[in-house]
């Protein structure tokens, strides 16, 4: 299926295949992907730690506001979900994050990663006084 002439989603299972709350790996196209719900919301990151490549498919979310975010279970780094944007040390990078939707019950991922926040690396705040 393609929306446009760079997106083309795969399937990756339905809704019911996902654990509400938490995240569940999946491939696409070779990269292993980390797919979390929350709230009715999905969302599809890359499923290996910028830092040291741990598995975060079963980080646990956590809710602040409306941002959410993902902690690695190895060392702590924490990145957002909604961007893969890292948030703290020791991951000074972020992951990639892939578009995803949900139509007729079914989970699509498209095929490409985006360009994304894998790249940013954390800019850390030194106070001057
Ligand atoms: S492997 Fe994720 S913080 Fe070290």
């Amino acid at each position: 299926m393609n929306d446009s002439k760079t997106s083309e989603f795969v399937e990756v299972g339905t809704i019911n295949d996902f654990p509400k709350g938490n995240g569940k790996r999946v491939m696409v196209d070779g990269h292993a992907v980390a797919i979390f719900e929350r709230s009715g919301s999905y969302y599809a990151v890359e499923d290996s730690c910028s830092h040291q490549h741990a598995q975060l498919a079963h980080s646990a979310i956590e809710k602040d506001g409306y941002d959410l975010s993902i902690t690695c279970p190895r060392h702590g780094a924490r990145f957002d979900l909604k961007t893969g944007r890292t948030l703290s040390l020791p991951a000074y990078r972020g992951i990639r994050k892939w578009n995803l939707k949900i139509e007729d019950g079914k989970v699509l991922v498209d095929r490409k990663p985006m360009v994304d926040a894998a790249h940013e690396i954390l800019r850390l705040e030194v106070e001057s006084r």
